[in-house]
């Protein structure tokens, strides 16, 4: 099947959206799949609820198409496109029972009482909430506000479902658990949702797919993998996953340069870090650095190593001989992102051979 005639749930192309001079959204295409659990991640400031809000029909753009399931709803109103939103804040009506709460899109649409009222219940028996109905807001803890909130986003059985970072006001032990819960939850429902979030992790667990926003444009779209080890832009390459920029990376042996005003970026991963003569494999081509810190990181350490001017961060086993701060050590880099404008490109360490490159 070509791209063209590929059906996609949920379809942006192209959209802009300013408010005053300040552009919001700068040509945004979004492509999602039925059922598919999708994260757009960036930071605060970066576009992410003007998107949702233009999705749902709360605001409109300047330019650009917005299709679902395959019909072009830019001028349907936001009632009638099928999506439920979970907010951020004010999640919950607080003068409203956990009932009332639930009820209210079906209301709204004048479902007759009998329907409204099973349709709660499965509800709360849903999301383990079953005999709270009477309780108000307040009387809830954060974890069941939350899911009481996404309940009653699901309650008119929206086909598309977006939630605005909704477990941001929580506290971390409980987040780690609703993370879990929802994404258990949609998969099981196999209801096409978008989840935004400032938060690389929670974006990596929850969802098989990450869009990452940065100044009101799309970076790059892929798996949490694809992100990390392919990273398009500079900015990815930074916002996903550990990274120290190196500005010299061309005084490294091995490395061929692809230019003066090219910069590089390394993961601890692309580092190995030896007692001197450890490992013969790398003996030849490694380099000595000189060893600044070691961090406990729990499955690993982090060796802190000062090596051409520059402080690179390695991993070393925690059952491998020991390394102090002060001791001079072999150091062997596998591999530079180098940033090159806009684009990065994956430098590998040319004493290697081919099929012994890691990732
Ligand atoms: N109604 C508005 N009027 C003017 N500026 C707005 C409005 N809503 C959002 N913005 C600005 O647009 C930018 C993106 O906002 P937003 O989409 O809320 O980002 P995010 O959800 O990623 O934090 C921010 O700089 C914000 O100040
Ligand atoms: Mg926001």
């Amino acid at each position: 099947m070509s791209m063209e005639n590929k059906r996609y749930y949920l379809e942006l192309r192209g959209v802009n959206k300013k408010y005053g001079n300040f552009q919001a959204s700068r040509n945004v295409n979004i492509q999602i799949e039925k059922g598919r659990l999708v994260a757009l991640l960036g930071a605060s400031g970066s576009g992410k609820t003007t998107i949702l809000r233009i999705i749902a029909g709360l605001e409109s753009p300047e330019s650009g198409e917005i299709l679902i399931d395959g019909k072009l709803v830019n001028n349907t109103p936001g009632s009638e496109r099928g999506v439920g939103f979970v907010f951020q804040s004010y999640a919950l009506f607080r003068y409203m029972t956990v009932y009332d709460n639930i009820a209210f899109g079906l209301r709204v649409k004048k479902k007759p009482r009998n329907y409204i009222d099973d349709r709660v219940h499965e509800l709360l028996k849903l999301i383990d909430c079953e005999g709270l109905e009477k309780r108000y807001p307040n009387q809830l803890s954060g974890g069941q506000r939350q899911r009481v909130a996404f309940a009653r986003a699901l309650a008119p059985n929206p086909q598309l479902l977006l939630l605005d970072e909704p477990f941001a006001a929580i506290d971390a032990k409980i987040r780690l658990e609703l993370r879990a819960w929802l994404r258990e939850m949609i998969t099981n429902l196999q209801i096409t949702s978008i989840f935004v979030t400032h938060d690389q992790d929670e974006a990596i667990e929850v969802a098989d797919e990450i869009i990452v926003m940065n100044h009101g444009e799309i970076e790059q779209t892929g798996s949490p993998r694809e992100l990390y080890s392919h990273p398009q832009t500079p900015f990815v390459a930074q916002f996903i996953g550990a990274s120290t920029p190196v500005e010299n990376y061309q005084r490294f042996r091995f490395f061929q340069s692809l230019g003066d005003d090219t910069t590089a970026i390394l993961r601890p991963e692309f580092v190995s870090v030896f007692k001197k003569g450890e490992n013969k494999k790398y003996t030849e081509s490694a380099e000595e650095g000189v060893v600044e810190d070691v961090i406990f990181r729990g499955s690993n350490l982090e060796i802190r190593v000062r090596i051409h001017g520059v402080v690179l961060s390695g991993n070393r086993g925690i059952n491998d001989p020991v390394v102090e701060i002060g001791e001079k050590v072999d150091v062997f880099v596998y591999r530079f992102l180098v940033v090159d404008g806009k684009k990065i490109v994956r430098l590998d360490n040319s004493s290697l051979r081919e099929e012994s490159i890691i990732i």
